[in-house]
C-alpha cells in the first residue's frame, strides 16, 4: 500500500469518532454500539442517517452541517477515503458524525432492528449484470437495510448509471415499495437543494465525462 494511504490509516484511528471492525470479528459478534448509537456515541435521541459507501463522505459532512439536530454515520471499507471527511469533522468539531469502517455486507451486525432512519447511497459501485448480488441495491443488501430502518424508512440512491438505476426502479416496484422521488436528470428536474448542491468526489468525475446524474429515494 502506498505511504500515504498506510498514513491516512494510521491518523484516521486516532479520531474519537473513527470506529472500525474487521470482517471475522463482526461475524462472530455484533459491533459493541449497535443498538446503543445515540444512547452510548452521540448521547441523544436524534434521528440516525447512515450513508453508505461515503467515500470521502461529502453527504455526511454537509448534511450534519444543514442538520446539526440529526446524527450522521459515515460508512467504507476504505479508511483512506474516509480520512478526507474525518478531517473535516475534526475541523469544523461537529458532534453529530461518526466514521465506521466495515464492510456493508455485515451492516445488519452494526445496527439493530428500528435503528437507522435513513440511508443514503451516492455513486455505488455500479457492478455489471453478472453481478447484480452486488449492488447495494439488489434484495440481498435490500434485506439487509429492512432490518435496521425503521418503519417507513427512506433509503436515497444518487448515481449516474441508467443500469443501476432502472435496476433499483425493478426493485422498488418488486418489493412494493413506495417511490417518493425520481430525476432521470437532476440538473434538469430540480432546483437548488441537497441533491444538486453536493458533488462528491465521483460525481464530479462522471459529470467532467458529461454523463446524466440521477436520483431517487423511496420509503420501505
Ligand atoms: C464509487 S465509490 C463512491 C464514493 C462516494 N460515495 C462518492 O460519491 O465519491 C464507492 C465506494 O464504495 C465503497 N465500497 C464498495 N463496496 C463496499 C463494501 N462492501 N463495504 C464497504 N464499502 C464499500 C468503496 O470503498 C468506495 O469508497
Amino acid at each position: 500500500m502506498a505511504r500515504k494511504k498506510l498514513q491516512r490509516f494510521e491518523d484516521i484511528k486516532s479520531f474519537s469518532f473513527y470506529l472500525e471492525t474487521g470482517y471475522f470479528t463482526l461475524q462472530k459478534q455484533a459491533f459493541p454500539l449497535k443498538g446503543k448509537w445515540r444512547k452510548d456515541f452521540f448521547k441523544n435521541y436524534n434521528p440516525l442517517i447512515v450513508e453508505l459507501a461515503c467515500g470521502k463522505a461529502e453527504y455526511t459532512v454537509e448534511m450534519a452541517q444543514h442538520f446539526p439536530n440529526k446524527n450522521f454515520i459515515g460508512v467504507d471499507i476504505k479508511g483512506d477515503r474516509m480520512w478526507v471527511g474525518a478531517n473535516k469533522v475534526k475541523e469544523l468539531e461537529l458532534k453529530n458524525v461518526a466514521f465506521l469502517r466495515v464492510p456493508i455486507g455485515l451492516i445488519e451486525h452494526c445496527f439493530d432492528e428500528n435503528e437507522v432512519d435513513e440511508i443514503w447511497i451516492i455513486f455505488p459501485d455500479p457492478q455489471p449484470k453478472s453481478r447484480v448480488s452486488k449492488r447495494l441495491t439488489s434484495p440481498r443488501f435490500i434485506n439487509r437495510y429492512l432490518k435496521i430502518l425503521k418503519p417507513r424508512g427512506l433509503i436515497h440512491l444518487k448515481t449516474d448509471d441508467d443500469d443501476l438505476f432502472n435496476y433499483t426502479l425493478e426493485i422498488i416496484k418488486n418489493f412494493n415499495f413506495k417511490l417518493i422521488d425520481c430525476n432521470y436528470d437532476i440538473y434538469k428536474e430540480r432546483g437548488d437543494d441537497i441533491i444538486t448542491q453536493i458533488q462528491t468526489f465521483y460525481e464530479q468525475i462522471w459529470l467532467s465525462q458529461g454523463k446524466t446524474i440521477k436520483y431517487l429515494a423511496f420509503q420501505i
